[in-house]
Parts: C-alpha cells; sequence; structure tokens
C-alpha cells in the first residue's frame, strides 16, 4: 500500500511556508490504519523489544496499536504537569524558547528494551528527549521508528546514536 498517497498535505499551515503532513486521513482509514500498524510491528518484531514509548499526542496514536499488536506494554512520554505519580524531565531546545518532556520514574526498569514510536522526524528533538529520558531510568533504545520523515530538516544527524526508520520520507 502506498502509505504517503493517505496523508494529506497542507500548505501554510500552522503559518506560511510550512508543508503540513496530515495523518488524520490516514488514520480515519481503517485498512490504511491497520497496513501501517503491520508495517511497524514487522519492523521491531524480532528485537525483543519489552516496552514501547511514545511522546504525546501523535506518538500515543502510533505507538499504542504497535504495542497492542506486540503484546508488550506502553509508556507515555507527556507534557508537564500531566503525569501524576513521580517524574523525571528533560528540558530541550525549540526554534524559539525551550519545552519540557516527563515520564514517570517507575515506567521504565533498567534493562529494558525500549522501542520508541511517533508519527513524524521533523528536527528530532522530541525523540532525543524521549530517548534521553529513557536512557536516564536505565533503559536501552533499541529502535526509534517514524511513520514520517522530513528529510530536509536532517533529524536524523541528532539520533546518530540509534537505530532510526521510518516508513514514508519528504524532500520539502
Ligand atoms: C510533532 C510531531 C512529532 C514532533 C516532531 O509533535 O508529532 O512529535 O512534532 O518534531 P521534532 O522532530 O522537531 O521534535 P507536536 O510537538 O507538534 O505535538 P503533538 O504530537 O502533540 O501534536
Ligand atoms: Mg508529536
Amino acid at each position: 500500500m502506498d502509505l504517503k498517497s493517505k496523508i494529506r498535505v497542507i500548505e501554510d499551515f500552522p503559518k506560511k511556508g510550512i508543508s503540513f503532513k496530515d495523518i488524520t486521513t490516514l488514520l480515519k482509514d481503517g485498512e490504511a490504519y491497520k497496513y501501517l500498524v503491520r508495517e511497524l510491528s514487522d519492523q521491531l518484531k524480532n528485537l525483543n523489544v519489552d516496552v514501547i514509548v511514545g511522546p504525546e499526542a501523535r506518538g500515543f496514536l502510533i505507538g499504542t496499536p504497535v504495542a497492542y499488536d506486540l503484546g508488550v506494554g506502553f509508556v507515555p512520554i507527556r507534557k508537564p504537569g500531566k503525569l501524576p505519580a513521580e517524574t523525571i524531565s528533560y528540558e530541550y531546545e525549540l526554534e524559539y524558547g525551550t519545552d519540557l518532556l516527563q515520564i514517570h520514574k517507575d515506567a521504565i526498569r533498567p534493562g529494558q528494551r525500549v522501542a520508541i514510536l511517533d508519527d513524524l522526524l521533523a528536527t528530532g528533538g522530541t525523540v532525543l528527549a524521549t530517548a534521553k529520558l529513557i536512557e536516564q531510568l536505565g533503559g536501552q533504545v533499541v529502535s526509534i521508528n517514524f511513520l514520517i520523515e522530513l528529510n530536509f530538516l536532517q533529524g536524523r544527524d541528532v539520533l546518530q546514536d540509534y537505530e532510526v526508520h521510518s516508513l514514508v520520507q519528504y524532500e520539502d
């Protein structure tokens, strides 16, 4: 299946010059969503993954069905103030200012093999922060898998220490 044909591109959203990759058109198509989950599961099935981690919010849409399919747990990465138990935080740079992501301190056990799933690789900041949080808890990031990669932002460069996969790539 051509997953790229299921993704809608909206020009000048959320601001002029940005070509937004809208995955809602893929997600509402049952056959396409199932195919996406199958593809991601296949990429991970031989890696002995113990747990899947996904960053809020779109990472939940990609990560949870794959975790269910593989029969492993899912751990959410959330924006500040959303997780109720004890957390650790990682601050990362944005174009303007910084952002913070959090994980529950007891979400990952030392030595666990973790895969990170998210919808899109842009600058790589979100997923690098996610990887750092997992590693602070002693987890091992064995794979990072995306639906979409924006090649022109070179997010792979900041993820050089990791195994990175994407299913659909864009050049602009
Ligand atoms: C988007 C997208 C990725 C991230 C990629 O999330 O879902 O998580 O940006 O960008 P990066 O590689 O430059 O970090 P966003 O923060 O817009 O929030 P959402 O998932 O809650 O919609
Ligand atoms: Mg996101």
